[in-house]
């Protein structure tokens, strides 16, 4: 069966992915493709709407992104948004001004009666507007749907072509009724309304089990993570028994996290589960180590070595299942590549193209949010899949200074109370991460008559959208001196909390 599905081309807008974020949130299968995607190509895939994200350019800047101007006669309803609307307005004949100057900020947006996208809207609403080019004249067959204050023509529709055009982003929750405004325009395309996390998961099942075919075989290595956790799930309901598992301890978890992993994985869900407990070796690696990077660089390549000799036990297999996400692949195909996203530096747990592998990424056209669902679908509890982000490199880079074995276990039992606490407080899922790190420093305390000379704890929590950037969250002085207290008391070695208060940038989230 076709899915009804939104194409959306990429002019380079920070928002796009949030485009296609708010369609699936409104239960509509949307995709990301390049803004030159001619219009054969796209008529090809049936899509039920198009629609063209905004972009930094002005559409007479030579080098603009440009639309195949044939998608305009594929009789599918367009919306453009921002420069998607200039681009639509200049293409069909309109008049786009310059302005020489792009201002982002809050609009106050009225809409006309009259316009199909802003049925059930209150006469006046607050939008996300874009002051770039301006529209002086709307092209041939189209009429003006609504205006802001500094701009008569804030929005265009040509009713007869199911054309649309908004200066306004309705994908930003800054704008009060964009997903009403978006829900319109699922209407007016007749979207039914049925991608769910039971649908995502049947079908990307069935991509596995067809590129798999009747007899290959899958290794899959779980990081102890969400994204590995569903896509080792969805190979198995795909594939079964032919699906091996792999996870390597490599000493650098969180309190009990790897007793977790062997009940959750091996006993709850069943998965085949090759579990390699090289603690040793990693460590004894680390033990000398105290630069950030050469940590990160040794636990890479100490992973990968490990992998390899781990396949002596999971036998052969042709194909390699990765928890590659939508993010990712759209990166590949945008515009002007990762400009809009900085690439994060980080990724521990890569294999090597050398190992041979055939990829199999059944999150490949998921976000993250649809990939918790998908993991509350096939099974994984609440807690797993909504836990915070974890580095790859693990408490090595939490343990400033040399990694070693006490060293590590005084940061994961403060770890621990810190996390306890600020679940207990019901603060865990509103914060993007909360830990604690262990500083090379130590300094002079004093217990009962005795003077101690112990390290020292910082205590992180931040909030944040992508990790991109962060803010320090503003925990409660009750609950910073009762996590203080608790570490100092139940921790021996540590004698002193203290509570980081930076933000990113400059500084990052995790200290190293
Ligand atoms: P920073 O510290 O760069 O972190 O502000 C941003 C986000 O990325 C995570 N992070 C890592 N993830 N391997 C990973 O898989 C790494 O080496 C790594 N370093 C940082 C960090 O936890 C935060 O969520």
């Amino acid at each position: 069966m076709q899915r009804d599905t939104i194409l959306i081309l990429d002019f380079g807008s920070q928002y796009t992915q949030l485009i296609a974020r708010r369609l699936r949130e409104l239960l509509v299968y949307s995709e990301i493709l390049p803004p030159g995607t001619r219009a054969l190509s796209l008529q090809a895939r049936h899509p039920r709407g198009i629609v063209l994200s905004g972009g930094p350019d002005s559409v007479h800047q030579r080098g603009a992104p440009r639309c195949d101007p044939r998608l305009f006669e594929l009789g599918v309803p367009v919306l453009g948004i921002c420069y998607g609307m200039q681009l639509m307005s200049h293409v069909l004949g309109g008049e786009v001004k310059r302005s020489g100057h792009r201002e982002y900020g809050q609009a106050v947006f009225q809409p006309l009666a009259s316009g199909a996208l802003f049925r059930g809207l209150p006469p006046r609403s607050r939008v996300w507007a874009s002051h770039g080019d301006d529209i002086r004249r709307a092209p041939q067959g189209f009429r003006v749907t609504g205006s802001t204050e500094t701009n008569p023509i804030a929005a265009i529709e040509n009713p007869a072509r199911q054309l649309y055009g908004m200066l306004f982003h309705p994908e930003v929750v800054h704008s009060e009724e964009g997903a009403k405004v978006l829900a319109n325009f699922l209407d007016v395309a007749g979207c039914r309304r049925d991608w769910n996390a039971r649908s995502f998961v049947a079908e990307a099942t069935e991509r596995v089990r067809e590129q798999v075919g009747p007899k290959g075989r899958v290794i899959c290595a779980l990081s102890g993570g969400v994204d590995s956790a569903v896509t080792a799930l969805i190979v198995k309901r795909a594939i079964g028994a032919r699906l091996t598992c792999v996870f390597v301890d490599n000493g650098l978890l969180r309190k009990h996290e790897a007793l977790q992993v062997r009940r959750r994985f091996a006993e709850r869900l069943r998965l085949k589960l090759v579990f390699v407990d090289a603690t040793r070796r990693f460590l004894k690696q680390l033990e000398r180590v105290s630069d950030p990077e050469r940590k990160r660089k040794l636990i890479g390549r100490e992973f990968i070595e490990v992998f390899r000799t781990s396949m002596r036990k999971t036998g052969r297999a042709e194909f390699l299942a990765q928890g590659t996400l939508y993010p990712d692949v759209i990166e590949s195909v945008s515009v002007r590549g990762p400009s809009a996203v900085i690439k994060s530096h980080h990724n521990v747990g890569g294999l090597p193209k050398s190992l041979k592998f055939k990829l199999v990424e059944p999150l490949r056209f998921m976000f993250k949010d649809e990939v918790r669902k998908a993991g509350l679908e096939l099974g994984l509890d609440e807690e797993f899949v909504y836990r915070q982000p974890f580095p790859g490199p693990g408490l090595a880079v939490r343990c400033l200074g040399p990694v070693t074995k006490e060293r590590l276990e005084l940061l994961r039992e403060a770890d621990a109370i810190f996390v306890e606490e600020i679940k207990a407080a019901s603060l865990y899922r509103k914060l993007w991460q909360s830990f604690a790190v262990l500083l090379p420093v130590r300094s002079v305390g004093v217990m009962g008559d005795d003077r101690t000379y112990q390290y020292t704890i910082a205590l992180r929590a931040v909030e944040s959208l992508d990790g991109m950037t962060a803010d320090w969250v503003r925990l409660p002085y009750e609950l910073i001196a009762r996590v203080s207290g608790r570490i100092v008391n139940e921790v021996r070695g540590i004698n002193r909390v203290v509570y980081d208060v930076s933000s990113k940038p400059p500084s990052t989230i995790e200290w190293e």
